[in-house]
C-alpha cells in the first residue's frame, strides 16, 4: 500500500510486514526517511537529525543555515559533486566536462499495477497485487530529469526500483554512472553478506560487520560471475534464521555490476547497486533516456529464512514468464558428465531406452552435436548438426528419442565462436577485439559482439532453424568465458563505454525472441556452471545450472548459499556418477538424490553403466520427487543447518503452504565413533496440528518444532534420510 501525504510531501511504501518512507524536504531534496518492520507511519523524517559538522558543505538555499548537508542527510538517490562525498548514485559528465548531479524533486506518479521496462528483465504485477509510485527529480543546471520508479508488491515484502534518466536538454550528456537503487541506513551496526566464490563453489556466504569506509563486490566479466553475485544482505549483528533485522538488495541484471555499502562518519550506512560503473559510460543525446536495471528488496524484521522465502515467493509468481511459473518441469537426464563430447544418435537412443522406464521424462543432448566439435577447441558457432554423429540430422534422431516416451531437449552456446569454425572463418570481425590487439582466448573461444543487431540475427536465424528442425521441447544456453578485448567496430570511439551493457541487452533481447517464437521451449541457463545465477537471467529462463560442481556435498553448500536469494525450482540440481569428476568423492545414491531434490531434479550419468540396485533406486527417487512436486518446488523452504558449520548433518525443509505436508531432507557428515545422540528441531508447522512422519510416528507440530525429531545414528559417512509429514 503505497499512502502519501501530498502536503508534506511524504512517501510511505507498506508491505505486509515492512514500511519504507521518504520525503522531499524544504529544499526538495528527496530524504530517505525510515526502512525496516512495519509501523504505522507518519512523518519519519524526525528521525533525521541535523547539526553544524564540520567539513560538511550547505546548498545555497540553506542559506545562513550550516546544519543543512547533502553529506549528512540521508539521500533516496545520491548525488555527486555538489556537496554529498559519499558513495554516489548517478553521475552525469556535462557538457562542460564536469562530473556531478544535483537532484530535487519535482512531482510524483501513482498508478496501479507494476511498472514494465523495455527491453530488460523486471518482477511483473497486475492492479491486483502490485502498485507503482513514480517519483520525479530533476537537475535544472543539466536539464536532466531523472524518474525514481517503485513497486510495491504487498503480499511478498517486495520493493522493485529502477530509475530512467533523460537529457531534457539541447545538448549531450554522458552517464558515468547510474545505479538502479541506493538505500540510506540510519545506522552502522549492521553485518554485509555477499556471496561469492569461483568455478565449482559458487555462491558461499561471507558475512562480516560493516567497517568505517567502502566495501563491495561486483563484477567486470560481462557476466553476473562466479566470483560474486548481484545479491546482498544487510542485517543486525546478530540475525539468524528466524530472528532479527535484514534486507536483502537484489539486482535483476546478468552483466557487469556493483553492490557497495559505505559506512561514514556520522553513523549512516549507504548501500548503492547497478550496473559497474567501471568501463561504463552511455551517452544521452538530447531527448534520449537510459533506463537502469531493476533492483528489488525485501526487508524482513524476522530473520533470512522469511526474507528468502519472501524472495522466492515474489520470483516465482512474479518474475519467471508464462507458461513455466505454474508448469511442472520434466525430470532430465543430460549426457555431459557420461559422454562429453564423445557421442552419436545410437548412444543417446540407449541413453533414453534405459532411462524411460526409470520414469525420466527429457534427454538432454550436451555440448558436442554440430558443427566440427570433438573437442572444445572448435566448432562454436557452426549451429548446424554433425552429420557425422548424428546422420539424419535431429530430423532422424528425435523421433527415435519420442518413441520411447522422452522429450528432447538440446545445448547451445549463441554468444560464442571458435576462430576454428566456418562461422568465424567468414565473419572474423563478428568477434569482440581491441584495435591492434590480439584478443585473449578462453576455454579456446571468442566472444561474438552480442551489442550488434545483425551479429544476433545472424547467429538466431541458425539457432530457430534447428530448434524448428523437430520436436524440441528444452534449450540449455550456456556461456562459457568471461569477456576481454570488448570493443564494438559498430560504435564510434565516444559510445565503447556503452558495449558491455548493449552486450546483456543483446543476450536479453535474443533470449526474449526465442522464448516468444517456442513459448513451449524451457530454457536452462548456463554459464561454465553457476556463472551467471541471477534474477536477470531467472526472467527469461525459468532455471539455471547451479554449478558444474556435482558432488552432492559441495552442492549442499552451493544450493545453500544460493536458497539465501533464488527458489529452488530455479536451481539446477543433478545426480551424477561416483567417483565425482570434481573432486573424487564417492557419496551413495540416496544422498546424491536427496541433493538433488533440493533443486530442479535430473541425472548426469550414464544409465547404461548403473548396476540393477542403482537402477531401482532411480527408479524410486524420480517417482518419489513427481508425488511431492507441488511440495519441494513451490513449498516454502526452510533451513535447518547451515552445512558451511561443518556439522554432523546438514538439514532443510520444504512446507506447504497450508502448513498440512512437509519434507525434511537430511544429509549426515562425516561420522565419528561414539556420536552422541541428535534431535532435529523442524520449523514452518502449524503448532496446533498433528503430523504422522513417514506413515509411522504421529507427534504434534509444536514438539516437533521444540523438543524435536530423535534422529538416527548413522554409520557410515554422507547417508541421508527424508521425513515426510502429513497432517492427520
Ligand atoms: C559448461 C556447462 C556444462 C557443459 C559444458 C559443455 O561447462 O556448465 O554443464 O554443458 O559447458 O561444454
Amino acid at each position: 500500500m503505497i499512502v502519501l501525504d501530498k502536503k508534506n510531501k511524504v512517501f510511505t511504501l507498506h508491505t505486509q510486514n515492512t514500511t519504507y518512507q521518504m520525503k522531499a524536504d524544504q529544499y526538495n531534496v528527496l530524504i530517505h526517511t525510515y526502512y525496516g518492520p512495519r509501523i504505522s507511519g507518519g512523518d519519519l523524517s524526525y528521525l533525521v537529525r541535523y547539526a553544524d559538522r564540520a567539513c560538511a558543505p550547505n546548498p545555497v538555499e540553506a542559506g545562513p543555515d550550516r546544519t543543512y548537508s547533502l553529506n549528512t542527510i540521508p539521500q533516496e538517490y545520491s548525488t555527486c559533486g555538489v556537496g554529498d562525498f559519499r558513495l554516489p548514485s548517478i553521475e552525469l559528465e556535462l557538457p562542460c566536462g564536469s562530473c556531478s548531479a544535483d537532484l530535487r524533486y519535482t512531482g510524483f506518479e501513482l498508478r496501479q499495477g507494476k511498472y514494465a521496462l523495455e527491453g530488460l528483465p523486471a518482477f511483473r504485477g497486475t492492479d491486483k497485487d502490485a502498485e507503482t509510485l513514480v517519483l520525479l527529480l530533476e537537475d535544472t543546471a543539466a536539464q536532466v530529469k531523472v524518474e525514481l520508479y517503485y513497486g510495491v508488491f504487498e503480499e511478498y515484502d517486495l520493493i522493485t526500483r529502477a530509475v530512467r534518466v533523460v537529457n531534457q536538454g539541447g545538448q549531450t550528456v554522458r552517464l558515468r554512472q547510474c545505479t538502479s537503487l541506493c538505500l540510506d541506513l540510519l545506522r552502522t551496526d549492521l553485518d554485509l553478506i555477499t556471496f561469492n566464490g569461483c568455478h565449482l563453489m559458487e555462491r558461499s556466504p561471507d558475512r562480516a560487520p560493516l567497517r568505517s569506509g567502502v566495501q563491495g563486490v561486483g563484477s567486470v566479466r560481462g557476466t553476473s560471475s562466479h566470483q560474486h553475485n548481484p545479491f546482498v544482505i544487510l542485517c543486525d549483528h546478530n540475525a539468524d534464521e528466524d530472528h532479527g533485522f535484514c534486507c536483502g538488495a537484489m539486482l535483476l541484471y546478468s552483466g557487469n555490476f556493483q553492490a557497495q555499502v559505505e559506512s561514514s562518519q556520522y553513523s549512516n550506512a549507504r548501500l548503492v547497486m547497478g550496473i559497474n560503473p567501471h568501463q561504463f559510460c552511455w551517452t544521452l543525446e538530447p531527448g534520449e533516456s537510459f533506463t537502469a536495471p531493476e533492483g528489488a528488496l525485501v526487508c524482513s524484521p524476522s530473520g533470512f529464512g522469511q526474507m528468502s522465502r519472501q524472495f522466492h515467493r515474489s520470483i516465482r509468481e512474479h518474475l519467471i514468464q508464462d507458461p513455466f511459473q505454474g508448469k511442472r518441469r520434466p525430470v532430465l537426464i543430460n549426457n555431459w558428465e557420461a559422454t562429453y563430447f564423445n557421442f552419436d544418435a545410437d548412444k543417446l537412443v540407449n541413453f533414453a531406452k534405459t532411462a524411460a522406464p526409470l520414469g525420466i521424462e527429457l534427454l538432454v543432448m550436451d555440448d558436442g552435436w554440430f558443427g566440427k566439435r570433438d573437442d572444445d577447441n572448435s566448432g562454436l558457432g557452426d549451429w548446424t548438426v554433425n552429420q557425422k554423429k548424428l546422420p539424419g540430422g535431429l530430423e532422424a534422431l528425435v523421433p527415435r528419442i519420442r518413441e520411447l516416451g522422452m522429450s528432447f531437449g538440446i545445448w547451445i552456446e549463441p554468444e560464442m565462436v571458435n576462430e576454428d569454425s566456418q562461422f568465424y572463418r567468414e565473419h572474423p570481425d563478428w568477434a569482440f577485439r581491441i584495435p591492434n590487439r590480439t584478443p585473449a582466448r578462453g576455454r579456446n573461444q571468442l566472444v561474438l559482439d552480442f551489442s550488434r543487431s545483425d551479429v544476433r540475427a545472424h547467429v538466431y536465424r541458425q539457432i530457430k532453424a534447428v530448434l524448428s528442425s523437430a520436436d524440441i521441447t528444452y534449450v540449455k544456453w550456456d556461456m562459457n568465458r568471461s569477456l576481454s578485448d570488448v570493443w564494438s567496430a559498430a560504435l564510434p570511439a565516444r559510445r565503447q563505454g556503452e558495449v558491455f551493457h548493449r552486450y546483456i541487452l543483446g543476450v536479453y533481447e535474443m533470449l526474449d525472441q526465442l522464448r516468444r517464437d517456442f513459448p513451449y521451449i524451457l530454457i536452462e541457463g548456463c554459464a561454465g556452471g553457476g556463472g551467471r545465477f541471477d534474477a536477470g537471467m531467472l526472467c527469461y529462463t525459468p532455471q539455471i545450472w547451479c554449478s558444474d560442481n556435482t558432488d552432492a556435498i559441495d552442492r549442499l553448500r552451493i544450493q545453500y548459499g544460493t536458497s539465501f536469494g533464488y527458489p529452488i525450482s530455479a536451481m539446477g540440481a543433478h545426480v551424477s556418477a561416483v567417483p565425482n569428476e570434481a573432486n573424487g568423492r564417492v557419496t551413495p545414491i540416496g544422498t546424491r538424490g536427496v541433493a538433488a531434490m533440493a533443486g530442479t531434479f535430473g541425472y548426469e550419468m550414464d544409465p547404461n553403466k548403473t548396476s540393477p540396485e542403482e537402477k531401482e533406486a532411480i527408479k524410486e527417487q524420480v517417482a518419489f520427487f513427481k508425488e511431492h512436486y507441488d511440495l519441494i518446488q513451490r513449498g516454502d523452504y526452510y533451513r535447518l543447518t547451515d552445512p558451511f558449520q561443518n556439522g554432523p548433518y546438514t538439514a532443510w525443509e520444504h512446507v506447504s503452504p497450508d502448513r498440512r505436508e512437509a519434507l525434511v531432507s537430511l544429509v549426515s557428515g562425516t561420522i565419528h565413533a561414539a556420536a552422541p545422540f541428535y534431535t532435529l528441531q523442524l520449523k514452518g508447522l502449524d503448532p496446533q496440528l498433528t503430523y504422522q512422519v513417514n506413515g509411522e510416528g504421529i507427534w504434534p507440530g509444536d514438539v516437533l518444532m521444540n523438543a524435536g525429531y530423535p534422529l538416527p545414528v548413522f554409520w557410515n559417512d554422507y547417508q541421508s534420510m527424508q521425513l515426510l509429514l502429513s497432517a492427520i
